[in-house]
């Protein structure tokens, strides 16, 4: 018992640093965030790239949120096995937190409209939507219509940024006031200070591992690519998972075990007190059916190809757009030797000899694909955004570094000097 309330002490210290750590970095991040739908890809693109302060704070961010939600469930687990969730106004405060912090990843999802953001939306609302009676109401106002449209992304916007954090606040005030056992002033100054190191161990683990585990950013959101295959949040696999065994009757999802889940915790320091065996049961049989159904999810995506990040995407989209639009003139791999050459005669310059990447600077080069050059090579700004254009280049300068490549290695096999 006494390890319990140890350990419930330290996930609560976790979730206090972990929430007002959320809260500073989504001040900072809002001050370099666009919320509409034609800038807010291209302001989280440029925190990426940019790859300063943004990028760093956005992947504390992100990364962040997965943890306090986490430790939010450990915080509830071990009050309830410790059997302190009969300190009811505690329970119901810390129950409610829990939840405008699921409401906070739910809307923050949206954010970075790209296209896990956009097909994830509109799958979960898709999910809103089939419960009963109020849900096409809430799905019609959380969308702001029946379909994702322009003002769906203020919407959120300002339900992530605004409304939602200042319940939180809220509600946190009136649990460090609630007479729970667990006194967080007081943990913060001393009787838990170990816990308080740790997270602070944590926090300084985390900042040094931004860098390598940036979060997450996909394509722009493409509104018309129905084929996307969204995946949402690794703590809401089991959700999705449940929701292939109810597709014949959707509400069950949408309705009865949010209202049924959600009912027995709040009614939990009402019903009579039980033994541990009980606790035990009832916590361990939940894990379970988490995992089991984390893992299930898990073990059927893994056939699913593998999620590109922007800029794997944008390359693998240039080699396509490559064979499509610029394989006739300069060849499979750009030694300009395309079918077209010969039928018409054309001088199509080799584009894998390093010595046209030394020369030409890169605006001269966008220039030519966006606008054409000579009699012969046509313009493409009409077809190619200027993103697509500088992925295109990118993937033409890597081609020919991989020529170049392996022409030296050739050369070295063959005992030829380079
Ligand atoms: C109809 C044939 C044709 C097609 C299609 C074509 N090109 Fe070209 N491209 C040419 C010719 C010819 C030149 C040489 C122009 C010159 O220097 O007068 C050229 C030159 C270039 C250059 C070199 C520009 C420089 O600064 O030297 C680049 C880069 C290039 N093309 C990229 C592309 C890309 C990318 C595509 C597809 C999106 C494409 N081209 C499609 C014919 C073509």
């Amino acid at each position: 018992m006494k390890l319990l309330l140890l350990l419930r002490a330290a996930a609560g210290t976790l979730c206090l640093v972990f929430l007002l750590l959320l809260l500073a970095s989504g001040w900072a991040l809002a001050a370099g965030y666009v919320p509409s739908e034609d800038e807010a890809f291209a302001s989280v693109l440029y925190w990426r790239q940019a790859g300063g302060l943004g990028a760093l704070l956005r992947g504390f961010h992100f990364h962040l949120s997965s943890a306090l939600v986490v430790a939010g469930f450990a915080y509830l687990l071990l009050t309830f096995l410790a059997d302190r969730h009969h300190e009811r106004k505690a329970w119901w405060l810390g129950l409610t937190l829990y939840l405008i912090v699921i409401a906070l990843c739910f809307t923050g999802f949206l954010l970075p409209m790209d296209q896990n953001a956009h097909w994830g939306t509109v799958v979960r609302l898709g999910i809103v939507e089939t419960s009963p009676g109020i849900g096409p109401t809430v799905a019609d106002a959380l969308r702001g219509g029946p379909l994702l449209n322009a003002s769906t992304l203020p919407r959120f916007y300002t339900l992530h940024a605004s409304i939602l954090p200042l319940v939180a606040v809220l509600l946190l005030a009136l649990l460090l006031r609630s007479g729970t056992r667990w006194r967080p002033r007081a943990a913060l100054y001393s009787a838990t200070a170990p816990w308080l190191a740790l997270a602070l161990v944590a926090l300084a683990a985390s900042y040094l591992a931004a860098p390598h585990w940036p979060a997450p950013l996909e394509l722009p959101a493409d509104p018309t690519d129905s084929e996307y295959i969204p995946r949402p949040e690794w703590y809401f696999l089991w959700l999705f998972q449940f929701g292939k065994y109810v597709e014949s009757a959707p509400w069950v999802r949408s309705l009865l075990l949010p209202v049924a889940g959600l009912g027995l915790l709040y009614a939990l320091p009402l019903l009579r007190r039980r033994g541990a065996g009980f606790r035990i049961a009832l916590a361990g049989g939940w894990c379970l059916a988490w995992s089991a159904l984390t893992g299930l999810a898990v073990w059927q995506d893994r056939e699913l190809p593998p999620t590109l990040m922007y800029e794997q995407a944008m390359r693998v989209q240039a080699g396509e757009q490559y064979q499509e639009h610029c394989y006739d003139c300069h060849g499979e791999d750009g030694s300009g030797d395309g079918p077209q050459t010969r039928a018409f005669d054309l001088d199509v310059p080799d584009l894998t000899q390093e010595k046209i990447w030394l020369e030409t600077q890169v605006e001269e080069m966008r220039a030519a694909i966006r606008d054409g050059k000579g009699e012969d090579m046509p313009a493409f700004g009409r077809k190619l955004s200027p993103e697509q254009i500088d992925a295109m280049i990118d993937y033409l300068e890597t081609q020919s570094r991989f020529e170049t490549q392996s022409r030296t290695e050739q050369n070295r096999s063959k005992g030829n000097p380079t």
